[in-house]
């Protein structure tokens, strides 16, 4: 399973990025907002760090718009991945970008059937969101896997990004349904790592070593 990091911080996009676990990020508007710093810069440096698959978001509802914006982004980076909402117009421009090679991931996907059209209109990527279906009392990780069976069964040259990712619980069970990638906060990425039994393991071995050498 491929991770990638959800988050515009340079920062943790680097400290992840040297424990060799990194293989792209994944950005929207809102963690874009709270690096307060210019979006287009912003992404470029990120871009710059990750030399993998980037998503960035257009911010404009209409397909004209998002298609003239999707344009500018593929070209911060040969890595940029242009992150496109799912909507009508969204589809339509997702059609016209990965017609003309730039890589789409279409976002806020919240059903295997929006997942479909997604897959048909050439998304290079979909993002269904598990945490905020789980939100609102839906199983958010049974809808990641329904998306996963569409690009499974129909073979569709699309991969799957569980986002909205929260918890460990969470990637435990994106790796149950063998999704093809998971992003997750840097939080989710910290937890991962730890475990009571590890720490407890270490200050064993190191008192018995102390002890043995005394
Ligand atoms: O990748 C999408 C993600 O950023 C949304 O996460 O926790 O805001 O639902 P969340």
């Amino acid at each position: 399973m491929k991770i990638f990091l959800d988050t515009a911080n340079v920062e943790e996009i680097k400290m992840v990025k040297d424990l060799g676990v990194l293989d792209g990020v994944t950005t929207n508007p809102s963690l874009i907002a709270k690096e307060k710093k210019d979006f287009k810069k912003t992404v470029a440096e990120i871009c710059e760090v990750v030399k993998g698959p980037v998503s960035a978001e257009v911010i404009a509802l209409d397909w004209e718009t998002m298609v003239k914006e999707g344009r500018e982004l593929a070209e911060i980076s040969e890595h940029i991945v242009v992150k496109i909402p799912f909507t009508k117009d969204g589809l339509k421009a997702t059609s016209i970008l990965s017609g003309e090679g730039i890589d789409v991931n279409v976002t806020l996907i919240f059903s295997a059937n929006q997942a479909l059209l997604a897959c048909k209109a050439g998304a290079a990527y979909i993002s269904p969101f598990a945490g905020r279906l789980d939100d609102i009392g839906h199983d958010g990780i049974d809808v990641v896997a329904q998306c996963q069976a569409v690009v499974d069964t129909y073979d569709y040259d699309t991969e799957v990004i569980a986002a909205s990712i929260r918890s460990t619980a969470h990637m435990l069970q994106c790796q149950e349904i063998a999704v093809d990638i998971a992003t997750i906060p840097y939080k989710v990425i910290e937890q991962m790592m730890k475990h009571p039994l590890t720490d407890a393991g270490i200050a064993q071995f190191l008192a018995d070593w102390e002890n043995a050498v005394k």
